[in-house]
């Protein structure tokens, strides 16, 4: 993959997430006080994309996507890139519970339901850390070795060089 299709990618995997997950967010930000059959339904419905849409971007990721191509630009970042990977399992360990969970809930259920919310809200929260995390790593990279590609992507914030987590060991 080269580095302006790997760019592409990411931003179109971003804003593809964002919006599922924002979809989702506002499901699950407030149950409504009647009938709930409905709601549940479209919390159960709303999971199920964002956990796909999760799962399948892990995969691409790691099969590949530009993991791999991080390692051999900047080998040092190795740490940086193990500490993702681990993290995508701990992701679709957590998506596994929460998705069981959800689709065990009744209606007539009041704090399950309300317990469901909580864990969707730190489990988005959880992934939003990631993939920022994420990007931030590869922005480093490209500004690295293709600075005019890594303008195309349009940070939303100043990369930042002091950031520990890009720090050879
Ligand atoms: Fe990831």
């Amino acid at each position: 993959m080269s580095m302006k299709d790997v760019v592409r990618w990411l931003r179109d995997e971003h804003d593809n997430t964002h919006e599922i997950a924002a979809r989702l967010r506002s499901t699950a930000v407030k149950p409504p006080r009647g009938n709930r059959s409905i709601w549940v339904e479209q919390l159960r419905s709303g999971f199920d994309d964002f956990a796909a849409c999760v799962r399948q971007n892990i995969s691409a990721e790691e099969n590949g996507g530009y993991l791999q191509p991080i390692l051999d630009i900047q080998p040092a970042l190795a740490p940086q890139v193990d500490l993702l990977r681990h993290e995508h399992e701990e992701l679709v360990h957590m998506i596994d519970n929460v998705q069981r969970a959800v689709h065990q809930l009744a209606p007539t259920d009041n704090l399950l339901l309300r317990d469901c919310c909580k864990r969707i809200e730190s489990l988005l929260s959880w992934h939003e850390r990631h993939a920022e995390h994420e990007n931030h790593i590869v922005l480093y990279v490209l500004s690295k070795a293709a600075p005019e590609v890594a303008r195309m992507t349009q940070p939303t914030r100043q990369h930042d060089t002091s950031d520990e987590r890009l720090q050879a060991p």
